[in-house]
C-alpha cells in the first residue's frame, strides 16, 4: 500500500508562515483555513461575498484569527488591490473551483481565476503555490477536468515552487444517499457490477495534507494523488456499510447508465438551438463519469485503476463519518468540527455533486 512520503517533520515545530488561501469560503477552503490557523500560521482568506468577522478557533494557545479579504479572483485588478495588497506570502493555496462544473464556469474558475491568482502570486514574490485539484483529471473527459489540467500545466511551467494535490472523493460527496437509507429506501447503484471504487478522504484530513505541503521545507514540485486510510470501496460496499450502521437489511436498486446517455443526447441536441442547455448535457456527462470511473490512481499505459498505488493519508474513516451523519444528519457538516466561519453560508445546494 502506498504511503505519502514525509521525510521532514511538519506541523509541530514548523516555523510560522503567512499564507493566503483563495476559495476560503468553500468546503475544503474553510477546512484549510481552520487547519493552518490551528497550526499557528497567519492566514489571509480570500472570499468574494461579505462575511461577518470569523470567530476565534476553540483551540488554546496562539491560534491567530484568520483575516478575510473580499475580492474577485476573476478580476486581476481586484486580486492585486483587495486580495494581495502588494504583500508577499510564504505560500498561496488555491481551493477555488467551479461550483457547478458547467462548461463556461469551469473555464472561468478552474482555469482563468487560478491563472490570475498565479500571476498575482508571482508578481508579489510568493514562496510557493499549492493547488487543490482532483484525481479525476487523470482521465479527462469533462470541461472542468480540462480546465483544471490547463491550469496545472501553467503552474508547472510557472517557475514558482508548486504542489498539485489531487484527492479522491470527499466524505461529504458520498453522503448523498444517507437520507434515503434513513427513510428505509434502497441504495441506488448505476450500471452493472458494484460500481467504481474510491478511497474516500475526510475533509479535515485533506486540509492536514494541504497544510503539510505549506510547511515542508522543500517544496514538492510534483503532483500528489491522495486518498484516505483503508481499502478502496465500491458504491455497493458503501451501501452495505450504511445499512449495517443503520441496523437494516441491505436493499439495492440498480439504475441503467442509459439514463445519463439519454439526458446527454436530449440536451446535447437541444443545445444546438438553445446554447444554454449545453451545461445540462455536461451535467449528464459528469453523472455518467462518476457512475463509471474509479477515483484511484490510474496506470496511463493500461488504463487500469489501482487501489494499492493510491496513497493514503489521515486517520478519519468513512465508517465513523457515516455513523455520525446517520445520527446527526448532514446539517452543519460542511463547517467541520472547529468551524471558524459560522457566518459563511453553507455551500449552495444547487451545485453538481461530483463524486457520488
Ligand atoms: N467533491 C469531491 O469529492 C471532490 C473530490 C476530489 C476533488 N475535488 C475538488 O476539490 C475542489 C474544491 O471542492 P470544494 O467542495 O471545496 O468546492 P466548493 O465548496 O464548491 O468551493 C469552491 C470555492 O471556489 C469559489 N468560487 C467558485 N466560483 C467562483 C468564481 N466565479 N469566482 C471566485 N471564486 C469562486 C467559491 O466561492 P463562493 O463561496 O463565493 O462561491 C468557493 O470558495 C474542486 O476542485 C473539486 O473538483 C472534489
Amino acid at each position: 500500500m502506498a504511503q505519502i512520503e514525509s521525510p521532514e517533520p511538519t506541523h509541530a515545530g514548523a516555523p510560522r508562515r503567512r499564507i493566503l488561501v483563495a476559495g476560503a469560503s468553500g468546503y475544503i477552503g474553510r477546512h484549510v483555513v481552520t487547519e493552518l490557523a490551528a497550526r499557528g500560521h497567519e492566514v489571509v482568506g480570500l472570499v468574494r461575498t461579505p462575511l461577518a468577522t470569523p470567530e476565534r478557533s476553540g483551540t488554546d494557545g496562539p491560534s491567530p484569527t484568520p483575516e478575510l479579504r473580499r475580492c474577485d479572483p476573476a478580476d486581476p485588478v481586484s486580486l492585486d488591490r483587495d486580495g494581495f495588497r502588494g504583500e508577499a506570502f510564504d505560500a498561496v493555496v488555491s481551493c477555488i473551483a467551479s461550483r457547478t462544473g458547467g462548461i463556461r464556469d469551469a473555464e472561468l474558475v478552474d482555469h482563468r481565476c487560478n491563472s490570475n491568482l498565479l500571476a498575482a502570486a508571482d508578481r508579489t514574490g510568493a514562496g510557493r503555490f499549492v493547488l487543490l485539484s482532483a484525481i479525476c483529471v487523470q482521465h479527462p473527459m469533462l470541461a472542468f477536468q480540462r480546465a483544471k489540467l490547463a491550469f496545472e500545466a501553467e503552474l508547472e511551467r510557472s517557475g514558482l515552487p508548486w504542489s498539485i494535490v489531487r484527492p479522491t472523493a470527499f466524505f461529504k460527496s458520498l453522503a448523498g444517499q444517507v437520507p434515503r437509507i434513513k427513510a428505509g429506501k434502497p441504495f441506488l447503484i448505476f450500471g452493472p457490477g458494484d460500481g467504481p471504487a474510491c478511497k474516500p478522504i475526510a475533509e479535515a484530513d485533506l486540509a492536514g495534507f494541504i497544510a503539510d505541503r505549506v510547511e515542508r521545507r522543500a517544496p514538492d514540485n510534483r503532483i500528489l494523488p491522495v486518498g484516505g486510510p483503508g481499502p478502496a470501496m465500491t458504491p455497493r460496499q458503501r451501501g452495505e456499510l450504511l445499512f449495517e450502521l443503520a441496523g437494516r437489511p441491505a436493499k439495492f436498486r440498480r439504475l441503467p447508465l442509459a439514463i445519463f446517455g439519454a439526458a446527454e443526447a436530449i440536451f446535447g441536441t437541444a443545445a444546438r438551438w438553445l446554447p444554454k442547455l449545453e451545461d445540462k448535457a455536461e451535467f449528464a456527462r459528469i453523472g455518467r463519469y462518476y457512475a463509471t470511473e474509479p477515483m484511484l490512481v490510474r496506470n496511463p499505459e493500461t488504463g487500469e485503476y489501482d487501489d494499492g498505488s493510491t496513497p493514503e493519508y489521515g486517520t478519519r474513516t468513512l465508517r465513523d463519518f457515516y455513523r455520525r451523519v446517520l445520527v446527526d444528519g448532514l446539517d452543519g457538516q460542511a463547517l467541520g468540527d472547529q468551524a471558524l466561519f459560522r457566518a459563511v453560508p453553507p455551500a449552495r445546494a444547487d451545485r453538481t455533486d461530483r463524486a457520488d
